[in-house]
């Protein structure tokens, strides 16, 4: 940073107190000289990113996202980041098409492109299949991306240790969990057939969703470096003039990209967890193209159903309802007072609700809400950080978009009917019935295990062969499991 002159423009944009400022200039001086030089063609902070390596850019993509955190001529700048980087030459992009799908590329492809574009990783050459005359886009790993990545988690493995072994205040935040996630989530990116399995599951998940599209994954061409899919043409979500002057409705657009990630955390419990408007089209028929499925965000049952309470509970100003979820999950140690804790929440909801985005500072916000997980002691949850870091995004390119949206609003009918489905008298029903199923899988085994328990000896060790399982013991079970799911089930619908 202090080579490329970046330094001052990134402590300006992160309002960084004087004493960070002295500390990174004492620390950053002899680096005028020894840091590395970049490219002198690209504005300061991109350019000390792009030299330090793919994980820092990685970084640069996420802030690029908030020019309200980073300032509106930062964020253009970093936005180089996304998918305008400098590529590859297009031979060595043939030989390692040619090596990892065994086939000369004439064999493979009728034309074959210059790089169209090009981001941390990767980038992406437009092609027509040999024998189809099919339009496709093939996907090719950077060389040597491995080690450039491995370089910088090494690097970030020892900053976590040193911060953890020098400022205990910050143990909480589990500085080497977080690096040690961030590494097998970039371990997963660098493999392609991961990113083609992940952009299957994500298609078929969304088939139904109106106005978002998936492009088809080849899984009969894509190797660990090459990837290839259909080709699917649109307006980048960067451009919003463009966007605007296709004819397509802002406002529709930022408010849709919000939903559908809502839906898909919530519903599927299986989201994009990289959706930068680099990785974002709008189709000539007016719907999301999603691009790059190299990091995807998984959410268990339990955790979804907590973080639509959680959000459910802001939408209705419940705060308190929001501070015991919290204390039921373990989010917040249960030593602490959990009327405090509402209270905090309440300081937290209230200035931003019934605001337009435009009015809120959402840097002030996380601030603030930083300061309350110190003050409650919250730990970091690692199981978290991709939903919380794509909210972050989303949330950013949803107002890009439509600058005055109210993300309460847009939230509440997504989050609702999750609810209406999944908490309450029907989800209790929909547990039971697959504890029956469980019940009825162990069917066959159930009078053993009885025996064995009850004669105090151990199953396994009975000696008996397992019997076989029939439909009729199935059935039954699946029917005892069904009959007290509903009892149950009535049971809770007649409780106050
Ligand atoms: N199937 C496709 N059809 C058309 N363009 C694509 C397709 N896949 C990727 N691209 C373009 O290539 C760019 C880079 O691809 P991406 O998968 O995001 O690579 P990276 O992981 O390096 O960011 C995307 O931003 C998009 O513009
Ligand atoms: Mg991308």
């Amino acid at each position: 940073m202090e080579r490329t002159g970046a330094m001052n423009i990134v402590l300006d944009a992160f309002n960084a107190a004087p004493s960070l400022r002295v500390a990174a200039h004492v620390i950053g001086w002899p680096f005028k000289w020894l840091g590395l030089k970049g490219d002198p063609s690209m504005p300061p902070a991109t350019r000390a990113l792009t030299a330090l390596g793919p994980a820092y850019i990685k970084f640069g993509q996420v802030l690029s996202t908030r020019p309200d955190m980073v300032g509106d001529e930062m964020a253009a700048q970093l936005m180089v980041l996304q998918d305008k980087l400098a590529p590859f030459p297009r031979e060595i992009a043939v030989e390692t098409v040619e090596s990892s799908l065994g086939a000369s590329l004439e064999n493979l492809f009728s034309e074959f492109s210059e790089p169209i574009a090009a981001a941390s990783i990767a980038q992406v050459h437009k092609a027509r299949l040999a024998g189809t005359g099919e339009e496709v886009a093939v996907k090719i790993l950077r060389p040597k991306v491995e080690r450039a990545f491995r370089k910088d988690i090494d690097a970030f493995y020892f900053a976590a240790s040193f911060i953890e072994m020098f400022s205990p205040s910050s143990r909480r935040l589990k500085p080497s969990d977080v690096i040690r996630h961030f590494d097998g989530v970039v371990q997963g990116e660098l493999d392609l057939r991961l990113e083609a399995a992940a952009a299957g599951e994500y298609a078929a998940n969304t088939a139904n969703d109106a106005g978002f599209v998936v492009p088809h994954a080849n899984f009969g061409m894509s190797a660990k470096r090459v990837m290839v899919m259909d080709w699917a043409e649109g307006i980048p979500f960067a451009d919003v003039e463009a966007v605007a002057a296709a004819g397509h409705d802002r406002r529709a657009l930022g408010e849709r990209v919000l939903q559908l990630f809502l839906r898909h955390a919530l519903n599927d419990g299986y989201f994009h967890a990289d959706m930068h408007q680099g990785n974002l089209k709008v189709s000539a028929g007016a719907e999301i193209i999603a691009y790059d499925f190299g990091i995807m965000g998984r959410i268990d049952e339990y955790t979804r159903r907590v973080y639509a309470e959680i959000l459910m509970g802001f939408i209705q100003k419940d705060y308190r309802r929001v501070a015991e979820v919290h204390f039921e999950a373990g989010y917040v140690p249960a030593d602490r007072d959990i009327d405090e804790f509402a209270q905090a929440l309440r300081a937290v909801g209230e200035p931003i609700f019934g605001m337009d985005a435009n009015q809120i500072s959402m840097a002030r916000l996380l601030n603030y809400l930083f300061e309350v997980t110190q003050r409650f002691g919250m730990e970091t949850r690692t199981e978290l950080i991709l939903l919380q870091r794509t909210m972050v995004v989303v949330e950013g390119v949803a107002r890009t978009m439509h600058p005055q949206i109210n993300i309460w609003q847009v939230a509440q009918p997504v989050v609702e009917s999750y609810i209406r489905q999944n908490v309450g008298p029907a989800a209790a029903i929909k547990d039971l019935a697959k504890t029956a199923l469980v019940v009825a899988r162990f069917g066959p085994k159930l009078p053993g295990l009885v025996e064995a328990a009850l004669s105090g000896r151990n199953a396994s060790t009975s000696g008996s062969a397992p019997k076989k399982r029939t439909f009729g013991t199935n059935l039954l079970f699946i029917l005892v499991g069904m009959l007290a799911a509903s009892n149950i089930g009535l049971l809770y619908l007649l409780l106050p």
